[in-house]
């Protein structure tokens, strides 16, 4: 049997109650349901300093950013559901991925990144859902080499979406992540059994 794809799943919020931490949940479920081997990471638990050139020349990286990297680099595909701030990346899940891309000597360019797989997700209690960060998420994730699958969910309404449970309300919000998940599982495993070509 092939060996499960390994998923890491984040969010782009660290709020206690965060819709994104809720959506994040149900779509690593139907990871794990499609056969991934899923990891939950909180952005909330790295708290790491933003990015500065003087700071990294002085120090290195910071030991978070470092764990966040490392997390990547030890996965083969990430499952991330991210609010939308003023139309576009906040600044937290920006802010940690400016740092993992940051290489050191003799490493690969973008070895957390290059020849990784993405599926998207957002929610917003907004009407649009958060549509628009999709947007720019994927447009940076795919320039750092990150293949995005063309499946993509926003959650509308997130604050009126999911039950005590935690539980989306709408099936067809349900099987919309469902499809991501499906989607983002099938093309790592896919990949990840493909011989290494170039890149
Ligand atoms: C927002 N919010 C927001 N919502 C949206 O749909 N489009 C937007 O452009 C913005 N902009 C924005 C900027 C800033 C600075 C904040 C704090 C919030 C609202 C946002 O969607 C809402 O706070 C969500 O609940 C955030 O996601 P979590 O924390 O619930 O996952």
């Amino acid at each position: 049997m092939a060996t499960a794809p390994r998923l890491l799943a984040f969010a782009g919020s660290t709020r206690t109650g965060s819709f994104n931490k809720k959506l994040l949940a149900i779509g690593a479920a139907a990871a794990r349901a499609a056969g991934a081997e899923v990891t939950l990471a909180d952005l909330r638990d790295l708290p790491m300093p933003l990015y500065d050139g003087d700071l990294e020349a002085a120090e290195g990286m910071p030991k978070n950013g470092q764990a966040f990297k490392d997390l990547l680099i030890s996965h083969q595909g990430f499952f991330i559901s991210s609010p939308e701030y003023n139309s576009s990346l906040p600044g937290v899940l920006k802010n940690a991925i400016d740092w993992a891309s940051r290489g050191k000597p003799g490493e690969a360019p973008l070895v957390a990144f290059d020849g990784k797989v993405a599926g998207l997700v957002a929610a917003s209690p907004g009407a649009l859902g958060g549509l628009r960060v999709l947007v720019h998420l994927r447009a940076m994730l795919e320039n750092i080499r990150v293949l995005v699958v063309p499946q993509q969910f926003a959650l509308a309404h997130a604050d009126e979406a999911f039950d005590p449970a935690g539980a989306l309300k709408d099936p067809k919000a349900q099987a919309s992540v469902e499809a991501v998940a499906r989607r983002l599982v099938d093309v790592t495993r896919r990949l990840s059994a493909a011989p290494e070509s170039p890149r």
